[in-house]
């Protein structure tokens, strides 16, 4: 289905975010840094000021610094979160004292295994996705780190866990939700997550700059219109308070009022 596909575009946002990047380097020294929308997957070693953010930041477990290593032998690890990403989500999760987050989007639960380490013993990350080739890969490192019984991989379409979750009248239960999977679900993924989320819960939705194709989607271009489409609305609800960060390829910050 469009996974394929999302992971076509992601490519093409993230080479065309490289083009950006080594002409900014190139032709605007002065500007380079703040040109430092990239990930961080090859460790930062394309763009130095985000190799010395990493080398003053990153506090990442040794497993999990494992399962990244090994996600990035995978041919779609430009699905992969950015390190520093997740480390930031992981304290504001930690701020509000999660206990309960969903993850919509697993790949190779990098995030998930994150977040896991980070919730107390009776907390719980409810996992989403429909590939158990990529989940996995992620479950020999969830168990090595000691947190495999927090973590409550469902595959199956996200669509499909997010309405048994409500059916099971867990709706305003969840501190935390990253929203990451196939993009035309987007706006299904916010609303749903909305009404499973607790006062003062947050959202994390991630690629809303994808790769900078915001600026002109195309008519035919579905990933792009969803998200160009959420990232209006979001803009104006006043169910919620935001921040639209440039970290990574954009992730949008939405606190339930
Ligand atoms: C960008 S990756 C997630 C990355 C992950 N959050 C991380 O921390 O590395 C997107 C994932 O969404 C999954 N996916 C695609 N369509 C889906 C759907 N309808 N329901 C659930 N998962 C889906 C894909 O299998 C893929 O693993
Ligand atoms: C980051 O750390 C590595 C390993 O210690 C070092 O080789 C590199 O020069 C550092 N880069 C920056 C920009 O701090």
């Amino acid at each position: 289905m469009s996974l394929r596909t999302v992971s076509r575009e992601a490519l093409v946002g993230s080479i065309t975010l490289g083009v950006v990047f080594i002409v900014g380097y190139v032709f605007g020294k002065k500007k380079s840094s703040r040109m430092s929308l990239s990930k961080s997957h090859g460790e930062g070693k394309e763009n130095p000021l985000l190799q010395y953010v990493l080398n003053h930041s990153m506090r990442e477990h040794p497993v999990l610094k494992n399962l990244r290593l090994r996600t990035l032998e995978d041919s779609w690890s430009i699905m992969m979160v950015s390190c520093e990403q997740s480390q930031f989500m992981v304290n504001l999760a930690k701020l509000i004292k999660t206990k309960k987050a969903l993850e919509i989007g697993v790949y190779t639960g990098y995030n998930t295994l994150n977040i896991a380490l980070s919730l107390p013993d009776d907390g719980v990350v409810v996992a989403c996705d429909v590939s158990e080739e990529y989940t996995n890969i992620g479950k020999p490192f969830w168990k090595e780190a000691g947190v495999e019984q927090k973590i409550d991989l469902r595959i199956q379409p996200a669509l499909k866990t997010l309405d048994n979750l409500l059916a099971a009248d867990q709706a305003g239960t969840f501190d935390f939700v990253f929203i990451d999977a196939d993009k035309v679900n987007y706006d299904s993924y916010f609303e749903k997550s909305l009404q499973l989320l607790r006062k003062g819960g947050i959202i994390a939705i991630d690629n809303v700059l994808w790769g900078g194709k915001v600026l002109n989607p195309t008519p035919d271009d579905a990933d792009t219109v969803a998200i160009d489409k959420l990232n209006k609305k979001l803009h104006k609800d006043t169910r919620i308070s935001i921040s639209m960060l440039t970290v990574g390829d954009g992730v949008t910050i939405a606190i339930k009022l």
